[in-house]
């Protein structure tokens, strides 16, 4: 007994010490990053609706304190641990995330991650935005992705082409291509990472016996591999009738334990039903007694 409360007490300890070690820390050549544009009103409403579809889940309503009970605790924005941070701060935080908070990085555009700010700050009278300081001119490539099936080939080709000085576009050699296909939770790579060759194009085999919707078609994306964002790069999205033809039922579809009631097994309908007949007719039973009891009793 005494040793089991020991090992909780130890269990407790390591447990806090582990959470309490994990440390946020912003790079120093962070915190003075400001926005490149002066937040509007109407930033702040566009930053509302994305804080309402990402961050209210963990973070709660701005000023209600009803963020989720997690460990560590999100707590409100607009309270002053959020707004003592600066803009710098605050958009490391958003864009690096830290568990169980999502990294924002590649979810929110860099305008959206500026604009749920803004609307952060809104709840802070005492805020003044620091000046915004214009962003330097893109001096990476800037890629586009196109992608075509090739059907003598058999082929996905995906094609990427480049913005050159003039303002001309020409074909993007060495630049790395990944291909996904849309599963039912999320995405799938297929094959591995190819490099564009001098044409900027890149081909990949698709595996026949992919399972597609009742039509065969599959959605398939192809990105740029740029782990460090040093380029700005556009996918290429597409639905090609490549797939195996599948018809498969969905969950609510059929008959089982987690369906809708519509769809429930017969058995535990019946079983539901019956149960609700038996009790409510014990219950009128014993009603009906009572009463014959007291008729008896008058009697
Ligand atoms: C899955 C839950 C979750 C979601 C979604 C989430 N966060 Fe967080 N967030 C957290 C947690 C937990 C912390 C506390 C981390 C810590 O203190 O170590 C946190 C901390 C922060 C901080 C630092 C606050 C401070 O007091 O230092 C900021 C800023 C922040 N989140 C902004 C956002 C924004 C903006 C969004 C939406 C774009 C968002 N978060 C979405 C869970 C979440």
């Amino acid at each position: 007994m005494r040793f089991n409360k020991l090992l909780l007490i130890f269990f407790i300890f390591s447990v806090g010490t582990r959470v309490s070690a994990q440390t946020w820390v912003v790079p120093d050549d962070q915190k003075g990053v400001v926005a490149s544009f002066k937040f509007t009103p109407d930033m702040q409403k566009q930053g509302e609706q994305i804080y309402v579809k990402n961050c209210q889940s963990c973070h709660g309503q701005m000023g209600k304190d009803n963020w989720a009970k997690l460990t560590p605790p999100p707590g409100d924005l607009s309270k002053e641990k959020a707004q003592v941070q600066t803009d710098g701060e605050l958009f490391y935080r958003i864009t690096a995330g830290k568990v169980p908070m999502p990294e924002f990085r590649n979810i929110l555009a860099e305008d959206d991650r500026w604009w749920v700010i803004a609307y952060i700050r809104s709840f802070n009278p005492k805020y003044v935005q620091p000046n915004p300081v214009a962003k330097a001119a893109f001096t990476g490539r800037i890629v586009t992705l196109a992608m075509q099936y090739s059907d003598p080939m058999k082929k996905i080709v995906v094609s990427a082409t480049e913005q050159l000085k003039e303002g001309q576009t020409g074909p993007a050699a060495g630049v790395e291509v990944m291909l996904y296909v849309k599963r039912y939770f999320g995405s799938m790579q297929v094959g591995d990472i190819k490099t564009t060759n001098a044409k900027g194009e890149v081909m990949f085999e698709f595996p026949a016996d992919l399972p597609g919707n009742k039509d065969g078609f599959v959605e398939v994306t192809a990105r740029v591999n740029d782990p460090k964002s040093v380029m700005k790069t556009t996918p290429a999205n597409a639905a090609l009738a490549i797939g195996a033809k599948t018809d498969k039922p969905s969950l609510t579809d059929t008959r089982a334990w987690w369906s809708v009631r519509s769809q429930a097994p017969i058995w535990i309908l019946l079983t539901y039903t019956l149960s609700v007949i038996i009790v409510w007719g014990f219950i009128l039973y014993i009603v009906y007694s009572i009463m014959k009891i007291r008729k008896l009793s008058k009697g």
